[in-house]
C-alpha cells in the first residue's frame, strides 16, 4: 500500500477500506508515514467526510494503536460519561458518587485541565491528601468494593490519536466531525467503557458553537459507539453560560458537595439527574428513566450519595472532613463582589470569557507545566434570566491578589443586563441513534 494512493482516493471523494485505514494508522503511529502525508489526508477527510464504516474503522484503529484498559475484573456494566468540555462543569464530581450510590460501577480515568476548562482531577485535589496515583489493581479493587474510583491517565492509550490530534491542531483540520468523533470515542473505548453517555455542549463556551454542529457531532459519536458494540447515547446541553454557579477548583468541589446534599444550583442538578438517569438505565440498575430518577433522588435524600463521596475521598487519601466542613478546602484571601451597574434582567454571561477570567485569577493552566491556584475562581449569584437591581452583586470573585482590575473589566465586558430576557434551554435533545 502507498499513502499517496489513499490520499488521492479520499481527495476524489471515495471511501477508504478498513484494511487501508488500519494500515494508515499503524504506519503513521510508528513513524513510517510522514506528517506531510498525514496532514494531506486529514485535509482530504475534512473536505470529503467519511462514511459510517470508515468512522468506525478509524476509531477502532486508534483504539488498537496502544494499550486498552481491561476492566473485565469489575463486576457489572461499566458506564462512562464524557463531556465535550465546558466552563464550571461540575457534573462529573456529582454524577460519579451519585450513580455509584445506586450501584452503577464508576471506574473513571480522568485528566487535568488545560486552558479555560477545568479538569476533574484538579478539582478533587482541592481535598487535602486526595490522590489519583493508585495502581490498576487497587483501582479495580476499590470499584468492586465501593463502586467508585478515579485514576490518573496511565499507560499508552491511543497514541495514534495523540499524534493525529497534534497534527490537526497545526494544519487547520481540528474541526472535522469524523475526526473529532473518532478521536473522542477511541479514548473512551480504550479506557474500557462498556456503555457511554455523552454530554455534548453547545454555545459559546463549548467546542461546538451551534446547535446544528453539536447535533451532528453527537449523532456521529452515538453511531460509532453503537456500531462498535458500546451502547452509546448523547444529550446536548447548554454551555452559553457557565454551568451551576461556581467556577474554580475548590469552589466547584464545594458546589458538588452542596448538590449531592440536594442543595445545588438548579441547572447543575437537572443536568446531573438527566445524565445520571441514562447511566443508571444503561448500567442495568433501572428499567426506565423515571425509575432511575427516583433511585437517584432517594440517594440524595437519604444521604447515601454524600456518604459515597465521603468513602471515595477517604479511599484515595482525601480528608473526608471537608464534606461537612468545606472551610477546610483551600480558601482565597480576598472575596470581591461585582455589583451590577444597572437594573434589569441578565441576558448574557459569556461562558468562555468567565472561564478565562477564572484562569486570569490562577485557576487554570496555560501550559501543561503550570501550577494552579485551587482556591480562586468565581461564584455567580445571578444567571441568565434573573432579575437584578443596580448595585446588587452579580458574582463574587475569589482571589489571592487584591488588584483585579483586569478580571473585573473582563467580567463587565461579558455580562449583559437588558430590560427583558429569559433563561436558555438547558437540555436541547437526547440522541440515541
Ligand atoms: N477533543 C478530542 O478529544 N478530540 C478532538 O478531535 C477534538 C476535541
Ligand atoms: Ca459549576
Amino acid at each position: 500500500m502507498r499513502m499517496v494512493d489513499l490520499i488521492d482516493k479520499k481527495r476524489d471523494g471515495k471511501a477508504l477500506t478498513t484494511e487501508e485505514i488500519n494500515w494508515m494508522v499503524e504506519h503513521y503511529t510508528n513513524g513510517d508515514i510522514p506528517d506531510y502525508q498525514m496532514s494531506s489526508l486529514a485535509m482530504a477527510i475534512y473536505f470529503q467526510d467519511m462514511n459510517d464504516e470508515e468512522r468506525a474503522a478509524l476509531t477502532m484503529a486508534m483504539v488498537h494503536s496502544g494499550d486498552m484498559i481491561d476492566l473485565s475484573k469489575i463486576e457489572g456494566i461499566k458506564v462512562d460519561k464524557h463531556s465535550t468540555g465546558g466552563v464550571g462543569d461540575t457534573t462529573t464530581l456529582v454524577l460519579a458518587p451519585l450513580v455509584a450510590a445506586v450501584g452503577v460501577p464508576v471506574a473513571k480515568m480522568s485528566g487535568r485541565g488545560l486552558g479555560h476548562t477545568g479538569g476533574t482531577i484538579d478539582k478533587l485535589e482541592a481535598v487535602d491528601g486526595f490522590h489519583v496515583e493508585i495502581s490498576e489493581d487497587e483501582f479495580i479493587r476499590l470499584v468492586n468494593e465501593d463502586k467508585l474510583a478515579v485514576i490518573g491517565q496511565s499507560g499508552n492509550l491511543t497514541p495514534a490519536d495523540k499524534k493525529i490530534y497534534a497534527l490537526r491542531d497545526v494544519t487547520g483540520t481540528v474541526n472535522s466531525i469524523p475526526l473529532i468523533a473518532s478521536s473522542i470515542m477511541s479514548k473512551k473505548i480504550a479506557a474500557g467503557a462498556d456503555a457511554i453517555v455523552l454530554d455534548v455542549k453547545t454555545g459559546n463556551g463549548a467546542f461546538m458553537k451551534t446547535l446544528d454542529d453539536a447535533k451532528a457531532l453527537a449523532h456521529a459519536m452515538v453511531k460509532i459507539g453503537n456500531d462498535v458494540g458500546r451502547q452509546t447515547m448523547a444529550i446536548i446541553s447548554d454551555m452559553s453560560q457557565p454551568l451551576g454557579n461556581a467556577i474554580g477548583n475548590a469552589l466547584e468541589l464545594k458546589e458538588a458537595i452542596d448538590t449531592l446534599r440536594g442543595e445545588g444550583p438548579e441547572d447543575l442538578t437537572e443536568l446531573v439527574m438527566t445524565l445520571g438517569s441514562q447511566m443508571v438505565v444503561l448500567g442495568g440498575k433501572a428499567e426506565t428513566l423515571d425509575e432511575a430518577r427516583t433511585l437517584l433522588q432517594e440517594a440524595i435524600d437519604s444521604g447515601a450519595a454524600l456518604d459515597k463521596f465521603r468513602t471515595f475521598l477517604g479511599n484515595q487519601g482525601g480528608n473526608t472532613e471537608v464534606v461537612d466542613h468545606p472551610e477546610l478546602l483551600p480558601q482565597a484571601k480576598y472575596q470581591i463582589d461585582i455589583p451590577a451597574k444597572s437594573s434589569g434582567v441578565v441576558t448574557e454571561i459569556v461562558a468562555n470569557e468567565m472561564g478565562i477570567a477564572s484562569m486570569m485569577l490562577g485557576a487554570g493552566r496555560q501550559t501543561k507545566e503550570d501550577e494552579i491556584d485551587l482556591a480562586v475562581g468565581l461564584v455567580l449569584h445571578k444567571k441568565v434570566g434573573d432579575k437584578v437591581e443596580e448595585g446588587e452583586s452579580l458574582m463574587t470573585v475569589y482571589s489571592n491578589t487584591e488588584s483585579i482590575d483586569d478580571v473585573k473589566a473582563k467580567i463587565y465586558d461579558n455580562i449583559t443586563i437588558a430590560q427583558t430576557g429569559e433563561a436558555p434551554t438547558l437540555i436541547h435533545t437526547v440522541i440515541t441513534e
